[in-house]
């Protein structure tokens, strides 16, 4: 009999690097898992499972429709699993253009490419199928610091590139589900942290610098607020959502941990101070504030009770014992933190695909 499989895209990154260690830990379907290898892709990430015969690395790029329909075709899966995203706020600043591809033309095609597939398969494969689509809480914009949190029917707002990109794949997928009957189910979810972070973001840029006495850089005064969510509850929230998320619906994750960058910025100097002291002073002495980012949104915050209520997910970390297992994962991990620093990563993925 044929295995079974589902398609991870972006699978190598943040997230979906995590998602594909805890399905594999959790599932027995195997997982094709492709991803264009951007420089946040890193097959380092995916060292635990490189001899996993249920993981299948295709290194390829979702806006390519002939490279994602030959690989439904050959693997029928039975679900898509959507990560592959330009994802980094800033960048998204400087140079737009790779957001509007990716998230808003690859997901067009990737959609495409799930819809020539589904109108294709028998009525129990159709019954089966799912095609999950990963978002973000920056769709939704800004919250003043009285405002009740985002639920599902916050109306869109984004403010950067990158939310505004991700905005339109939401609204892609929406019109996907309702115009077509492809069977969509949408996550949108807050600031995730966690193991394999790339060392642009907040937390592991915190750590890293704090490790190599380099000063910490904090935005503006420090006090936009995010809520933040560990990302094995995110890679399980994602997993329910898929078994059991009613079609066309969206579903917020949070980790119910609103903190001000500032804080979250203090608590991982203060895990350092006790589990990497400095022979001279606190690793605090370090922050500085920074020109703040343009168009910086003040508070995002979600509420997840609709996921919580409807699916029964539950974060299982909080904020403190996220964070540090975290920072713990950083200080553990040096070979990996080598290597995405030094770029060493990259090299390995040029040479290692060269021709190919
Ligand atoms: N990190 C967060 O806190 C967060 C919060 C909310 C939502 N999200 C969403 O979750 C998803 C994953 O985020 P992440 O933090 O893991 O991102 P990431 O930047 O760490 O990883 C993205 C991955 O996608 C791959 N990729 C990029 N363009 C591609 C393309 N055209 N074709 C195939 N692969 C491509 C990259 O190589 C990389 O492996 C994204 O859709 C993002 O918008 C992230």
């Amino acid at each position: 009999m044929a295995e079974k499989y589902i398609l991870v895209t972006g699978g190598a990154g943040f997230i979906g690097a995590n998602f594909v260690l805890d399905w594999l830990g959790n599932e027995s379907a195997a997982i094709v898992n492709l991803d264009k290898l951007t420089y946040a892709g890193n097959l380092g990430n995916l060292q635990s499972v490189r001899n996993d015969p249920r993981h299948l690395f295709v290194r390829g790029d979702i806006c390519d429709p002939g490279l994602v329909t030959g690989l439904l075709e050959r693997h029928r899966p039975s679900a898509i699993v959507h990560f592959a995203a330009e994802s980094h706020v800033d960048r998204s600043i400087h140079g737009p253009e790779d957001f509007v591809q990716t998230n808003v033309v690859g997901t067009f095609r990737l959609l495409e490419a799930a819809r020539a597939y589904f109108s294709k398969l028998s009525a129990a494969e159709r019954e089966a199928f799912r095609f999950l689509h990963v978002s973000t809480d920056e769709v939704y914009g800004n919250l003043g610091p009285g405002d009740p949190a985002f639920s599902e029917s916050s109306p869109y707002a984004p403010n950067s590139p990158y939310s505004a990109s991700k905005a339109a794949s939401d609204h892609l997928a929406r019109a996907y589900f309702h115009t077509y009957g492809l069977p969509i189910v949408t996550t949108n979810c807050s600031n995730n942290y966690g193991p394999y972070q790339f060392p642009e973001k907040l937390i592991p840029v915190v750590i890293l610098n704090a490790l190599a006495v380099k000063r910490l850089p904090v935005y503006g005064d420090g006090k936009q607020v995010r809520d933040w969510l560990y990302v094995n509850d995110h890679c399980g929230a994602v997993r329910l959502a898929l078994a059991k998320g009613k079609l066309g619906e969206v579903y917020n994750v949070g980790g119910s941990s609103e903190q001000t960058n500032i804080t979250v910025v203090e608590q991982v100097c203060a895990i350092l101070d006790e589990l990497r002291p400095r022979p001279s002073g606190k690793h605090e002495s370090l922050i500085e504030f920074v020109k703040d980012r343009p168009g910086h949104d003040r508070r995002y915050a979600i509420d997840a009770s609709k996921i919580t209520r409807e699916l029964g997910w539950k974060r299982t970390e909080s904020f403190d014992s996220g964070l540090r297992k975290t920072v713990t994962w950083y200080l553990d991990n040096t070979d990996w933190v080598a290597a995405v620093t030094s770029g060493a990563y990259r090299h390995w993925i040029d040479t290692n695909y060269a021709g190919r």
